[in-house]
């Protein structure tokens, strides 16, 4: 393993930056769009030919490991480990994740043919999965959580720890338009209502189209079947498993529904949000 210990100047550029506390103090935090379900989906889907065979008694990785575990994050994961990791010997299909915002993609990312699948939510569901992912962060570290009131205020400052969320959509939004065979961006709600029409999007997208065989077969609903919040959060690896960042597997799976934050924050403060949206969406195709 190489080290990756950041160089002098490295260290000095990140200390003269202007800094904030963040919700939660020391764990990381990020956009809770629904990447765990995102990463299983897109792994069942590349990988169907290989447990396809009914025959077959190799069981899915899926049945055993968390969707984390089996798409990795470039950024701490991937790049933590080594400074820089040969892809070549990654297996085919190469499935990696990443929550950085599209201006801070390589660009060796942008210029090579890879293709980005890029899930939204809803700024307001978004908001109050991160509070309860790092409350339950927090009731492990023995930390004190910042109070409901004043993260809201940081999420409407644009204080999130991979950019204003409004910047991190619309980059990639903008990019979708601009290169819709690079980029394809999707939203949690729409996969939510219509999750069969999104997913075969989402196969012609990533280039293994469904065949007129599978379509017949049920394959499209046996992969959301096999990736659906019920069947991933009742799987022994997700109730008592850990990451390796020593983050229980659990900790994805908390309702995954559309408009849960009506249980957790008062109409102005979900209209603080839609108006600071609203502001700076101002102008984009983007509505949520
Ligand atoms: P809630 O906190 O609203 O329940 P991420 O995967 O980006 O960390 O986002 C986590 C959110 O996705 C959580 O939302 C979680 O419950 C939801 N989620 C996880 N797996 C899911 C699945 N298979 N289907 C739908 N939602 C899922």
């Amino acid at each position: 393993m190489q080290s990756s210990q950041p160089s002098q100047a490295c260290t000095d550029l990140i200390s003269s930056l202007p800094s904030d506390k963040g919700w939660d103090n020391p764990s990381l935090i990020f956009p809770k769009s629904g990447t765990t379900w995102l990463k299983a989906i897109l792994f069942a889907l590349l990988n169907r030919a290989e447990y396809s065979n009914p025959n077959s008694e190799r069981c899915h990785p899926l049945q055993t490991r968390n969707p984390h575990d089996l798409v990795p994050y470039l950024e701490f994961q991937l790049y933590l480990q080594q400074e820089d990791p040969d892809h070549a010997t990654f297996a085919s299909p190469r499935l990696l994740a990443t929550h950085l915002p599209y201006s801070s993609l390589p660009q060796s990312v942008r210029d090579s043919k890879c293709k980005l699948v890029y899930l939204c939510r809803n700024p307001k569901d978004n908001f109050i999965s991160l509070w309860h992912f790092t409350k339950k962060m927090m009731l492990k570290e023995n930390g004190d959580q910042t109070p409901l009131p004043e993260c809201l205020d940081k999420f409407c400052q644009g204080l999130s720890m991979y950019g204003p969320y409004w910047d991190h959509v619309l980059g990639y939004h903008k990019m979708s338009s601009e290169m819709p065979e690079k980029v394809l961006f999707m939203k949690f709600e729409e996969m939510k209502e219509d999750p069969c029409v999104h997913v075969r999007r989402l196969a012609d997208f990533v280039g293994c189209p469904f065949s007129e065989e599978e379509l017949r077969g049920g394959t499209v609903e046996g992969i959301l079947r096999m990736c659906s919040f019920d069947n991933l959060s009742t799987l022994e690896v997700n109730k008592s498993g850990s990451l390796w960042t020593r983050v229980e597997n659990k900790s994805f799976f908390r309702r995954g529904e559309v408009g849960d934050w009506v249980n957790y924050m008062s109409a102005e403060m979900g209209e603080r949000i839609d108006s600071v949206m609203e502001e700076k969406l101002h102008g984009s195709e983007l509505k949520f």
